[in-house]
């Protein structure tokens, strides 16, 4: 009678050790998700260093790049722009201007068919196969660059929020929501009249602040939203491969897209990117089962908190990261590099307070 209540407590106490949070995934207004990425701008030193990411160097010619002027892709046109301060989360960067990573396309008018300098960087993962995504963005006000945050697999598997910089006026700022298909290949990539293709009126001018623009991509529709507001659902042609997040800002002179080249340097600015998916990794799939077993008895989801208000102030942008708290993201492939303004959050007093907390928990979900 003594002896087993000490046991169940141990027990208690070695499953608190060994638990910690979030081991079955992330939900999103309850569909759940094993993996996920997370890389804070605002506070990244170094993209280089970042194992995340890929900066892309490659070329294009205008004839490939179907406009009057080809496409150069360098990583120096990607520039880690952080915080003066890294206990702030808005304001001007090391190098001034806004915070963020920046994904300059150069100006000036190249040679008649030349190339473009423009920056692409896509994730390193590939593995992508539906999910929730996001990315806090603020785009150029210099006429004539095509800003493009997408999940892609190949050209008809493709799904695309891009805003061009040239059809941005006061009365008009619309973004460009594309789900490329066979038939969209089939029409030269014009998505138009597909069922894939809306050109979407935004309640802001995106060149004035950061906002976040998000996809949900799940088997049967996409759903598009703006600083937490759905904008649009499509659910024709909807990708069913594995793919990456790409961040892309480029310009070929086409007049009836991208226009430009711009007159000068044309920056993209990104404060952050989110991603929260499934893989179709085998590896990954039997590391989430390894961590969640289906006798799991703790209720081990997390829910991923909704940024409902354009993420522009130090308040506001100051929006949440499982990879920047402890313990949240055990077993996932997060890498980059750690902010400081995380890793001070985590004293010894907050680390006292969540194991009892934890203890409390675990002890209320194993008896
Ligand atoms: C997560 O918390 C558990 C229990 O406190 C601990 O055993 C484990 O080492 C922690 N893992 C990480 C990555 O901090
Ligand atoms: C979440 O699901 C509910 C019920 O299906 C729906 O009414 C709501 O719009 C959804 N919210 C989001 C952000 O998708
Ligand atoms: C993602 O994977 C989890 C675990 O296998 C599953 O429960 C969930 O339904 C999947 N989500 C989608 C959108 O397929
Ligand atoms: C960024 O990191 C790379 C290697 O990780 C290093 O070669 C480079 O000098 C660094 N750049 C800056 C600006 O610190
Ligand atoms: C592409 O841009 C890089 C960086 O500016 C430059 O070094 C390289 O020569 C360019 N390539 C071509 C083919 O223009
Ligand atoms: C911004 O907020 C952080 C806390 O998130 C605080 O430490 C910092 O001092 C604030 N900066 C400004 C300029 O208010
Ligand atoms: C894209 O990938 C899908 C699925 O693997 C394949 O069926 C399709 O033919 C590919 N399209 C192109 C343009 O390669
Ligand atoms: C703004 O752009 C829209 C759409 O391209 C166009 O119809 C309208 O005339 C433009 N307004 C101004 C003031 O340029
Ligand atoms: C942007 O540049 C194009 C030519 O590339 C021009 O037709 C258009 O009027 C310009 N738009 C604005 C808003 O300046
Ligand atoms: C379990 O997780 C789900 C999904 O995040 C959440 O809605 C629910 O409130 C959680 N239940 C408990 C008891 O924590
Ligand atoms: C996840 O945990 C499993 C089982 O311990 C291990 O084999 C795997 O390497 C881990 N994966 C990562 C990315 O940490």
């Amino acid at each position: 009678m003594f002896v087993v209540p000490s046991i169940a407590f141990f027990a208690v106490l070695f499953a608190a050790l060994v638990r910690s949070d979030c081991e079955c995934g992330y939900t999103v207004n309850s569909t759940l998700y094993t993996d996920l990425i997370e890389t804070d701008f605002l506070h990244l030193q170094n993209i280089t260093g970042d194992t995340d990411w890929q900066g892309q160097d490659y070329t294009v010619s205008a004839e490939l790049a179907r406009g009057p002027y080809g496409k150069n892709a360098s990583t120096t046109n990607i520039v880690a722009n952080p915080l003066k301060n890294e206990y702030d989360w808005a304001g001007d960067g090391v190098n001034g201007g806004d915070a963020g990573l920046q994904l300059i396309v150069r100006g000036g008018t190249p040679e008649n068919g030349g190339l473009i300098p423009m920056a692409e960087l896509v994730t390193s993962r590939d593995d992508m196969l539906y999910g929730s995504f996001r990315a806090g963005i603020k785009i150029t006000n210099v006429n004539g660059t095509c800003a493009a945050f997408f999940w892609y697999w190949n050209n008809t598997q493709e799904i695309d929020m891009e805003f061009l910089s040239t059809q941005m006026n006061e009365t008009s700022s619309p973004v460009n929501l594309v789900l490329q298909s066979p038939q969209s290949a089939k029409q030269g990539f014009s998505a138009q009249g597909t069922g894939g293709f809306v050109n979407q009126q935004l309640p802001y001018q995106p060149d004035e602040g950061f906002h976040e623009y998000r996809f949900d991509w799940s088997p049967n529709a996409v759903e598009f939203y703006a600083d937490g507001v759905l904008l649009q659902t499509l659910s024709k042609s909807v990708p069913n491969t594995p793919g990456h997040i790409t961040l892309s800002h480029w310009s070929n002179g086409d007049p009836g897209w991208s226009a430009g080249p711009p007159v000068s340097d044309a920056l993209l600015t990104v404060e952050y990117v989110k991603g929260y998916f499934n893989s179709s990794d085998p590896k990954r799939q039997e590391d989430w089962k390894s961590r969640c077993p289906s006798t799991a008895t703790v209720n081990s989801t997390c829910a991923v908190p909704e940024v409902k208000e354009a993420p522009n102030g130090n308040s506001s942008a100051h929006t949440f990261f499982f990879s920047q708290e402890k313990n949240m993201t055990t077993n996932q492939t997060v890498g980059g590099e750690k902010s400081i303004a995380s890793s001070i959050r985590w004293t010894q007093t907050a680390s006292t307070a969540v194991f009892v907390f934890m203890v409390a928990s675990t002890m209320e979900w194993f008896i």
